[in-house]
């Protein structure tokens, strides 16, 4: 890289500037994204990119949908932020909407999926301190992805996540995810709860069989332990419906959700039934930002179009076109292994590293990541057209081409 900022590219700068200045969690990263419109994302040196991983499943109407910018635009000129010591209408209203498409009676608004998850791990154990027998322990699974607080990182069954920072938190244990057998044995007396993803997400796009979450959601009632599903990732249209847990027909007891909720502004929220939501009670959980108005309209904004009749029909008719195009894909290169997922969230293992592969798309113009080392995960924005998708699965072949793979 030039140092003499006279003769930089822009990306360049960007990178000159990082480097001096931002903690280095994420590593090197070789574009500076600059603009997006709808699938579209433009880097700084002005090259468009189709976005097939839409900010890790966070902006479902692709970039700049022009029913949340106005929403935005439009609150950001009324009032950004008030005190959570204050009714606010954008909050009650998206708390009504929300409620109206799923089990969820109350909700409680945080900024991200970890601190929705801290949420719901704090409800569990001051519900079950409220009844009298405090039951602290709850059950997670292997491969799990639920956030970065302390909280989440113990209740992530990874332990990448959780090396150097010990102590933990405890009171947490992990069994192998899609095994009812296992989950069975793992409850105690102090079990108060089960955590789940309902497709695990970062773990590599695990889909379990079919009847797994009716199963757990039975264990969970013959046991009277409270079911949590993480729906951070896999919520908000994500999977083809507007929840994952609708396709196992059943509803949890707590429902999280993040990223896609207002497709872009950060916001977290916890949902959950009438009867979980007794666990907290005045003064017993807060946050500053939470549910504030600019974030609580985007949100809004964003399940209108999301719960807008048929668009979801689509969304499934183009996942079923694309995962054909995916599976041709497999049938001729044997370095893909598998192709999952549900909806707009796919995994395609493979029998390599896929880092060069996401590299190699990012320079054939498709934006794409991964998931665990071995799994490239797609993310496409809800509203890429069946066009946008054709040319994802030709510029993997392409791509996998150039690898010789
Ligand atoms: C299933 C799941 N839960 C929680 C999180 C954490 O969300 P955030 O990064 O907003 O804290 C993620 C993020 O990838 C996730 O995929």
């Amino acid at each position: 890289m030039s140092s003499d900022t006279a003769t930089m590219t822009r990306t360049e700068a960007i990178q000159q500037q990082n480097d001096a200045h931002i903690i280095n969690t994420y590593g090197a990263r070789r574009l500076a994204m600059v603009r997006g419109a709808g699938s579209r994302l433009y880097d700084a040196e002005g090259r468009e990119y189709l976005d097939c991983f839409a900010g890790i499943a966070v902006c479902n109407l692709g970039h700049c949908h022009p029913a949340v910018t106005a929403a935005i635009t439009q609150q950001a000129g009324t009032l950004v932020h008030v005190s959570n010591l204050y009714y606010m209408e954008p909050q009650t209203k998206l708390a009504a909407k929300l409620s109206a498409l799923c089990f969820a009676e109350r909700w409680f608004f945080a900024n991200s999926g970890a601190e929705a998850n801290e949420s719901a791990i704090k409800l569990v154990r001051r519900y079950w301190s409220q009844q009298g027998t405090p039951r602290p322990h709850i059950i997670t699974a292997e491969h799990s992805f639920h956030g970065r607080t302390l909280a989440a990182i113990t209740a992530t069954g990874q332990p990448k996540y959780q090396q150097g920072f010990e102590p933990l938190m405890g009171g947490f244990s992990y069994v192998p995810y899609d095994d009812i057998a296992a989950l069975a044995a793992a409850i105690r007396p102090e079990t108060g709860a089960v955590m789940l993803e309902a497709i695990q997400g970062e773990g590599g796009v695990r889909v379990p069989h079919a009847d797994y979450l009716r199963k757990v959601r039975a264990l969970c009632d013959e046991h009277d332990l409270l079911l949590i599903l993480d729906e951070v990732q896999t919520g908000m249209g994500r999977t083809g419906t507007m929840f994952a847990h609708e396709q196992a027909g059943i509803t949890p007891d707590i429902m999280t959700l993040a990223k896609a909720l207002a497709n872009g502004v950060p916001i977290g929220a916890m949902g959950c039934t009438e009867q979980a939501a007794a666990g907290f009670g005045v003064g017993s959980h807060a946050s500053t930002f939470g549910g504030n108005p600019l974030s609580c309209a985007a949100a809004l904004a964003t399940v209108e179009v999301l719960s807008a009749p048929g668009f979801l029909e689509e969304v499934q008719a183009k996942s079923a076109v694309f995962f054909q195009a995916l599976n041709a894909l497999a049938d001729k290169h044997t370095k893909i292994l598998d192709v999952r997922g549900a909806g707009f969230m796919i995994g395609v293992e493979l029998d390599e590293p896929v880092a060069p592969l996401v590299s190699a798309m990012a320079d054939h113009g498709v934006i794409c990541g991964p998931a665990g080392p071995n799994v490239l995960r797609l993310l496409p924005p809800l509203v890429a057209t069946a066009e946008e998708l054709k040319q994802v699965a030709e510029t993997l072949e392409t791509c996998l081409g150039v690898l010789g793979w």
